[in-house]
């Protein structure tokens, strides 16, 4: 892992991707539709709203359903095993599509594919796939997809490469909330995470590219933003100067997009310097999502995290010191090797002591390759599953009681879309982060509306408008 080569793709390697894809959209066996299916975290999503935009450039257009599209990609996750299991089963299922549609292209990218050895298992067990690419090559979506439809033969192409890739054409899901990313992979090596070996190194995007995209994200109406990365904490590392991501955040406040949020954080790697922004700043969000994955400090240490209960507890006092009512969230595996019931228990207390607004709970799954997949111990999986099913019942009792501080206060709300529940209720998530439902129609979709939160619903705020204040009319006497 050690020789991996950042590489910044340059000026003159796009415009030879802009070069293919003119040829691709002039060639007569082009697919014209496309449909994109995502696994996984943000992260891909954002990648499948750049893979979106190389093919719309390339004049086809988005078909609704897989079934409906000439050119179906994958964009795959390997974070734990049944993503995995879940992107390959649909692959296989695509293939009696295929028999409908013989024009039908396969692609399949993303974190699985930079596995070792999976390319080879693709060609060799998925004859049907005509295309694999990594994440490191999702630029070079329109050479690829030239050389596919120039041979007959399935194009794979995975590099031992890191790139940072600017100016790439973006379809974005929302038109009101945007993706940033500022900074690609991870540095970490928690024990059983396989995401440095998929995403590699930690590479931070220019903080000018960054603030540019902003502008121009303020400048088209996007009035939510939020920064992906998978350490964001680290942000700035092998810059030229003194980059930190707090001294980003604060540039960012000063362009004026109305709500600032970002993912994904790193308890050693939060610094005092970044919860001072978080107090002082005026549209970074009260909230807050702060992977703990343990509550005892044996586990912690096995899991290389570099932090301790008492460490992670001090970080949570500071946040909400300097942001009071913050919103907390966090992620939490269960079953790691040699996870005892005792240290479990630490795990369910430190849910009861933090309080958080929401978890997402994990079974701990071994992956390849991982420092954590050779340890002893393993849990069983009978074992692991009982777990989880505490660890949900005592973090959806102790949501109940943090989600109850909201019931007689104000918030704003991004309102996403219609209530599932209700034709007359739209929702959306409020400057905390928790999710909202209200009163209101399609019409309001896009806009931040204030109300008042009078109840709790299955873990939802209910909220009442709040009439605007009439503006004054001032009369000269
Ligand atoms: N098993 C279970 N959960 C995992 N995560 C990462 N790797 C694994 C694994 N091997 C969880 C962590 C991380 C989240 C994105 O996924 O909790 O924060
Ligand atoms: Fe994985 Fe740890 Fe990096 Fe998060 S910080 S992506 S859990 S290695």
């Amino acid at each position: 892992m050690a020789d991996r080569k950042i590489i910044h793709i340059t000026r003159e390697q796009m415009a030879e991707q802009l070069h293919y894809a003119a040829m691709v959209s002039a060639m007569g066996n082009r697919p014209t539709s496309y449909h994109v299916v995502t696994y996984g975290c943000q992260m891909n999503a954002h990648d499948s709203e750049k893979l979106s935009g190389m093919l719309r450039d390339m004049g086809m257009t988005e078909a609704a359903d897989r079934t409906e599209a000439d050119f179906v990609i994958f964009n795959t996750c390997c974070v734990r095993d049944n993503a995995e299991r879940r992107a390959l089963g649909n692959v296989t299922w695509l293939k009696e599509v295929r028999k409908k549609n013989p024009r039908l292209i396969i692609a399949v990218c993303g974190c699985m594919i930079q596995q070792p050895g999976m390319a080879e298992k693709i060609l060799k067990q998925y004859r049907f796939v005509d295309l694999a690419f990594g994440t490191s090559n999702l630029y070079k979506l329109p050479e690829l997809l030239y050389r596919t439809l120039s041979s007959d033969r399935a194009v794979v192409v995975v590099e031992d490469e890191d790139t940072i890739a600017e100016e790439l054409p973006i379809k974005r899901l929302r038109k009101d909330a945007a993706y940033i990313t500022i900074m690609y992979g991870c540095n970490n090596f928690c024990s059983y995470c396989i995401v440095p070996y998929v995403r590699g190194r930690e590479r931070s995007r220019e903080m000018e590219a960054i603030l540019r995209e902003a502008r121009e994200l303020k400048a088209s109406g996007v009035k939510e933003i939020m920064l992906l990365g998978q350490n964001v904490n680290s942000y700035g590392k092998g810059l030229e100067g003194h980059v930190t991501f707090a001294g980003l955040l604060r540039a960012l406040d000063e362009i004026g997009i109305e709500r600032i949020r970002f993912m994904t954080s790193h308890p050693k790697d939060l610094s005092d310097e970044l919860i001072e922004v978080m107090g002082s700043s005026r549209h970074i969000l009260p909230q807050f999502h702060l992977p703990v994955q343990h509550g005892n400090d044996e586990i912690l240490r096995r899991m290389n995290r570099h932090y301790t209960r008492a460490q992670y507890l001090d970080k949570v006092r500071k946040l909400r010191q300097a942001v009071p009512g913050i919103g907390l969230t966090t992620d939490i595996i269960v079953g790691f090797p040699g996870e005892t019931e005792e240290q479990f228990q630490d795990t369910l207390s430190i849910v009861r002591e933090v309080g958080y607004d929401s978890a997402f709970t994990f079974i701990y799954s071994p992956r390849t390759g991982t420092v954590a997949a050779g340890m002893p111990d393993q849990v069983a999986e009978d074992v692991a599953t009982d777990r989880i099913q505490r660890l949900i019942a005592v973090q959806e009792e102790s949501q109940r009681k943090a989600m109850s501080r909201f019931i007689g206060m104000e918030e704003e709300v991004l309102v996403e879309g219609l209530s599932r529940r209700s034709s007359s209720e739209v929702s959306g998530h409020g400057r905390h982060g928790v999710s909202i439902t209200l009163p209101g129609t399609e019409s309001d979709i896009g806009s931040i509306i204030r109300v008042r939160v009078t109840a709790m619903k299955n873990n939802t705020l209910v909220g009442e408008r709040i009439d605007e204040p009439e503006e004054s009319i001032c009369v000269k006497s």
